[in-house]
């Protein structure tokens, strides 16, 4: 498979590296397309792939081209893809907000599949939410489903309109976990730890908390209640967080992160 991505960025090469390290891709057949100079030069010195600054009649050798930009830059490539974009093409956009009949329409193509990774894909441990237009066949929405799962995990939906739920919950996601993190830290400093004694104590905390929530065969609930005994230290803790309605406010926040989603692929 000959794979394009235009935008290389964070997402962009989180998602070309996933697939290099699954030999999804040789990097002959990855066409890596960057207009920042600074990024171009670095992407040459890793030889991650075959490295251009602009969309040129070269991308029509891609079976799959990747939209990695931000949603505002998109207006920048429209033109220049357009002209070059052969109809057996995929495109796979995961740019946030920016709805596939807004893609088919600007591209005049209707081979579009639109996904919301996160940030862990660096890693190998994102989760994508995709979906895809009616146009898009079985084995190519396959062909793309796994190489999203290089990326992590993935989640197919039916429904387009959910794809701002996701960017809600897990495309944002790691940030509310790293809100999360850094009051707990804080909380510590707070305490008389310094920096990196109040990381380390609350970093394997989570780390140690996640893989219980995965291992322990406990419900959330019930993993609670292992550590909040009657009268302790902890009930005092998640009293005042009840006082303070602190679930409810993370729950609406995320429905903020929702609308405004919805708001963008409306703009
Ligand atoms: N970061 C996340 O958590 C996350 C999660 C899910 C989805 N996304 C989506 O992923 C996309 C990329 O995000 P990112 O964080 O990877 O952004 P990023 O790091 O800024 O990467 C985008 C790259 O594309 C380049 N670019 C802009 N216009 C171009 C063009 N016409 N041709 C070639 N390259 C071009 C940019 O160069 P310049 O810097 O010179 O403009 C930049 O290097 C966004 O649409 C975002 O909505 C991001």
């Amino acid at each position: 498979m000959k794979i394009a991505i235009v935008g290389c960025g964070n997402m962009g090469m989180a998602f070309a590296k996933s697939f290099l390290q699954y030999d999804l891709v040789k990097k002959d057949d990855l066409l890596l397309i960057e207009k920042s100079a600074d990024r171009s030069e670095a992407l040459k010195a890793e030889k991650t792939g075959v490295v251009v600054d602009t969309i040129s009649a070269r991308i029509s050798d891609s079976d799959l081209i990747i939209l990695s930009v931000k949603p505002q830059d998109f207006s920048s490539l429209q033109e220049a893809l357009r002209e070059t974009i052969q109809p057996q093409q995929v495109v796979l956009s995961i740019m946030a907000g920016i709805p596939i009949a807004t893609i088919q329409e600007k591209l005049n193509h209707r081979l579009v599949i639109r996904a919301m990774p996160n940030t862990p894909a660096m890693l190998g441990m994102g989760i994508t939410g995709f979906t895809a237009a009616k146009e898009v066949d079985l084995n190519n929405l396959r062909k793309v489903e796994n190489l999203i799962n290089a990326t992590g995990r993935s989640i197919f939906l039916e429904d387009e309109t959910m794809l701002d739920a996701v960017t809600a919950l897990s495309g944002s996601g790691p940030a509310y976990f790293y809100y999360l993190v850094k009051a707990m830290v804080e909380a510590g400093k707070q305490m008389g730890f310094d920096d990196s004694v109040a990381s380390l104590l609350v970093k394997q905390t989570m780390l140690g908390a996640f893989h219980l929530i995965n291992n322990a065969d406990k419900s959330l609930d019930d993993l609670i209640k292992a550590v909040a005994s009657k009268g302790g230290t902890t009930e005092a803790a998640l009293k005042r967080f009840e006082e303070g309605e602190l679930a409810d406010t993370l729950i609406a926040g995320i429905k903020a992160a929702q609308t405004r989603a919805t708001e963008l692929s409306k703009s």
